[in-house]
């Protein structure tokens, strides 16, 4: 049995990180530049590199992304995200933004920040009800009923969302959306920002 740390286990992207990983620019302002926060083994970083992408994972310990640091379409980034500093990047600087199984709430206005127009935020994470599941059980850790949607209202367009149990690994409680940084890109007459497609990757 690997002794390696419980997150590192699971090598698969998550299906709602691959379903809509096609949303993700190419050939916007920042040549699709991505994102992974708190990439953990860069599972999402590796996906969207096989994609095409360039590609940001940032970790406090960067330790299982030694392969991903030879790349020359990634850079890594060790840095610990709750030391309070701000925000560590600047704004519109990526085609996607992905947040996977971490929450760190003072970040959030940075993460809608750091997309370039047309870009897109995928964040999926643990929400309440998960500590009859297991961890994490701490409040800080799980996100409230309707949370991503409130982060975003007004400011991204809501392609998808779901919250409830899921047995896709880890199991437990989820909160998931994907949303794009178009509210405003309009080129209708009402407004409106155009659809994108739902049943991708
Ligand atoms: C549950 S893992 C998820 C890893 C990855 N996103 C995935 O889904 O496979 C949480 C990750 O957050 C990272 N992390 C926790 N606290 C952090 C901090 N203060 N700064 C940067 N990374 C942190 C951990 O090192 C770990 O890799």
């Amino acid at each position: 049995m690997s002794d390696a740390p419980h997150h590192l286990k699971f090598k698969a992207p998550s299906t709602w990180i691959t379903r809509f990983a096609p949303l993700a620019p190419k050939d916007g302002p920042s040549g699709g530049m991505v994102l992974d926060l708190a990439a953990g083994g860069g599972r999402h970083a590796r996906h969207f590199l096989d994609r095409g992408h360039p590609v940001t994972a940032v970790d406090k310990d960067v330790s299982a992304l030694a392969d991903l640091a030879r790349d020359a379409r990634a850079e890594v980034v060790e840095i610990d995200l709750e030391d309070g500093s701000p925000w560590p990047f600047p704004p519109a600087a990526f085609a996607a933004i992905m947040v996977s199984n971490y929450l760190f709430r003072p970040h959030f206005e940075g993460l809608i920040g750091s997309l370039e127009p047309g870009g897109v935020l995928l964040y999926e994470t643990f929400a309440r009800g998960n500590e009859a599941f297991g961890r994490p059980r701490n409040p800080d850790h799980l996100l409230i009923s309707g949370e991503l949607l409130d982060l975003v209202r007004d400011r991204l367009q809501v392609v998808a969302y779901e919250h409830g149990e899921t047995d896709e690994a880890p199991p437990g409680v989820k909160q998931r959306i994907c949303a794009v940084n178009d509210l405003g890109l309009s080129t209708r007459d009402d407004g409106e920002p155009a659809p994108h497609p739902l049943a991708l990757g």
